[in-house]
């Protein structure tokens, strides 16, 4: 539990990455791995690619799996002639309970907008799934002293038209681009400052009782190595893992670290 009585959310997003046989041997080992101490600790999530998901959904049911299933983006629709797509209502009939949006690969790669970020958390809640909300700036822009400006504008666009109730069981995840996949993690300070600035935030569009119930993760190079440091940040609720969440044993011992 964080100090502030927060319950820690840990996620790994395993992006493209493992077919679904490699799939099912993570998530086995995984929760192989994991023990009841973890499960109270924290909520624990994976993210696998959407050919997995059934996989994995049918092997945490089936042996009653504490591990908790989350995909990578969704359409905003219900359905439709969007070739390539998978909908919200397709998600939460195989069980999937959360849904990554906004990671930042999905905005600088697949052109995604504040304003479809925005629908995409909405679809994901109307269905009864829990966003996690990714905010973030580039090398450039943290260069340029704008980093408080990109992220506050990012978690208000989220936000826009949500009510404090809604807002208060959200979960955001500040990844600085520069520190995804780069070995480069940002000091436990870094991400302490940002991840309290969410939560300002927060407070100012929805109220202080949403701001201090909403969880903020940190992700960005997040290793067994530097989880504890970084989860002993008042501000710090969670960590959102790339890389380091497809080892089993690494995983584990990040999970560990939110004891
Ligand atoms: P890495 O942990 O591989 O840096 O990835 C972070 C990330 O983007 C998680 O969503």
């Amino acid at each position: 539990m964080s100090g502030a009585g927060r319950r820690p959310v840990v996620s790994g997003n395993w992006k493209m990455h493992l077919n679904h046989f490699e799939a099912l041997q993570l998530v086995q080992k995984l929760s192989y791995n994991l023990t009841d101490a973890d499960f109270d600790a924290a909520d624990v999530t994976v993210h696998p690619p959407f050919t997995d998901l059934r996989t994995v959904q049918t092997a945490i049911d089936s042996d009653k799996m504490k591990v908790q299933l989350g995909a990578q983006t969704c359409h905003f629709a219900d359905k439709g002639a969007f070739t390539g797509e998978v909908s919200p209502a397709m998600l939460a009939k195989l069980h999937v309970q959360w849904v990554i949006v906004g990671h930042s690969e999905r905005r600088q790669l697949f052109g995604e907008t504040d304003s479809l970020v925005r629908r995409k958390l909405q679809a994901v809640l109307d269905h009864g799934m829990k966003p996690i909300v990714c905010v973030g700036e580039t090398l450039e822009e943290r260069e340029l002293g704008a980093t408080a400006t990109k992220v506050e504008g990012q978690v208000r666009a989220a936000l826009e038209g949500c009510s404090p109730e809604v807002v208060a069981g959200l979960v955001f995840a500040y990844e600085p681009i520069w520190a995804i996949g780069t070995g480069r993690t940002a000091t436990p300070d870094d991400a302490q400052t940002t991840c309290a600035l969410v939560r300002r935030v927060v407070g100012d569009l929805a109220g202080a009782g949403a701001a201090d119930a909403v969880r903020v993760q940190y992700g960005g190079s997040v290793k067994a190595s530097n989880a504890s440091e970084l989860l002993s940040q008042p501000d710090v609720d969670g960590l959102l893992v790339g890389g380091a969440s497809l080892d089993a044993d690494e995983y584990a011992a990040i999970v560990a670290a939110a004891r």
